[in-house]
C-alpha cells in the first residue's frame, strides 16, 4: 500500500514497484482509486503480467445501494424502504463502498502481489476507520463461531501480508503531514515498512546555484525522515525525464 498526500508521487512509486514486481515474473495487481487516465498517464501502454484496476467510488456506492435495497424490498414497507433509500443516500455509505470494494483486492493479495495507490487528503483515514468499525463488526457477528476469523484490518495489520510504504516530498510541511498519517495508522497498529522521499533536489546533484540552495534547504527534512521517522528508507531523485511509461518507471525502481 502506497500513501500519502496528493502531489507527492504515490501513482509513481506504485506503478514503479508493480512494474519491477511484473518484470521479476510475479503475478501484480495494481490498483487506485485515481480518474483513470492518471494511471494511464503513468504506465503508459499495457506491461506483460501487470493487472491493472480501480476502484471507482461513485460506481461502487451505486452498487452497494442498489444491493441494500434489493436485499430488503421485500422485506420493508414502502415506507420503510423509503427511509432506508434516505439513510443510503448519506456521504458515509461511500466510504463504506469503497472499502468493501478495497477489502476484496486485499482478500485477493493471497493469490497475487497487489499494489495499491491509495488516494489522497483523509481518505486513508477514513478507509483505515471503516477498516476499523468493519473489523469489530465482523468479530461481533462471529463471536462464537469456531475458526479463526481474518479481517481485513488484520491483513492489513500482519507484516508479512502488507507492507505500507509511505511517501513524501523532502520538504517540511509534507514531512509533518506523513508523519501525521503515520502517526494515525500506528493508532491503527499498522507499522510502515518503509518511507518514500521522492523528487529530491538533493539526490539529483544540481550544478545550478539556485537548485544547489534548494537542495540545501532538503537535508534537514531528510535528515529528520531518516533519524527520526522511517525504519528504511529510499531517496527518489527528482528526474529531468518524467517517470512515465515502464521503461522509465522500471529504471526508477532499480534506483
Ligand atoms: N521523482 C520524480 N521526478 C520528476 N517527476 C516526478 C517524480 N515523481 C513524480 N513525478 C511527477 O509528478 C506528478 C505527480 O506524481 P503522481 O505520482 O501522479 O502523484 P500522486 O499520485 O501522489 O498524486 C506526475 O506528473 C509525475 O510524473
Ligand atoms: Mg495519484
Amino acid at each position: 500500500m502506497v500513501m500519502g498526500k496528493g502531489g507527492v508521487g504515490k501513482t509513481t512509486i506504485a506503478a514503479s514497484i508493480a512494474v519491477d514486481l511484473a518484470g521479476r515474473r510475479r503475478e501484480v495487481h495494481l490498483t487506485t482509486t485515481d480518474p483513470a487516465a492518471q494511471l494511464a498517464e503513468t504506465l503508459g501502454s499495457a506491461v506483460p503480467g501487470l493487472a491493472v484496476s480501480r476502484i471507482d467510488a461513485a460506481a461502487e456506492v451505486r452498487l452497494y445501494r442498489d444491493d441494500m435495497i434489493a436485499r430488503n424490498r421485500d422485506r420493508l414497507g414502502p415506507e420503510e424502504l423509503a427511509l432506508l433509500e434516505e439513510e443510503l443516500r448519506s456521504p458515509c455509505y461511500e466510504e463504506v463502498a469503497v472499502f468493501l470494494a478495497f477489502a476484496r483486492i486485499v482478500k485477493g493479495a493471497r493469490r497475487e502481489f497487489v499494489v495499491m495507490d491509495t488516494a489522497p487528503t483523509g481518505h486513508t483515514l477514513l478507509l483505515m476507520d471503516t477498516t476499523g468499525a468493519y473489523h469489530r463488526e465482523t468479530l461481533e457477528r462471529t463471536r462464537g463461531v469456531a475458526g479463526r476469523v481474518t479481517t481485513p484490518l488484520m491483513q492489513i495489520q500482519d507484516p508479512e501480508y502488507t507492507k505500507v510504504i509511505v511517501v513524501t516530498t523532502p520538504e517540511p510541511t509534507p514531512v509533518l503531514e506523513a508523519e501525521a498519517l503515520q502517526d494515525d495508522l500506528r493508532r491503527a497498529k499498522i507499522e510502515p515498512f518503509a518511507w518514500v522521499i521522492n523528487g529530491s533536489l538533493a539526490a539529483a546533484k544540481p550544478r545550478d546555484t539556485i537548485l544547489r540552495q534548494r537542495a540545501r534547504a532538503e537535508l534537514e527534512p531528510i535528515r529528520d525522515v531518516r533519524e527520526r521517522l522511517a525504519r528504511r528508507v529510499a531517496i527518489v531523485p527528482f528526474l529531468a525525464d518524467e517517470p512515465i511509461g515502464a521503461l522509465r518507471l522500471a529504471a526508477l525502481a532499480r534506483g
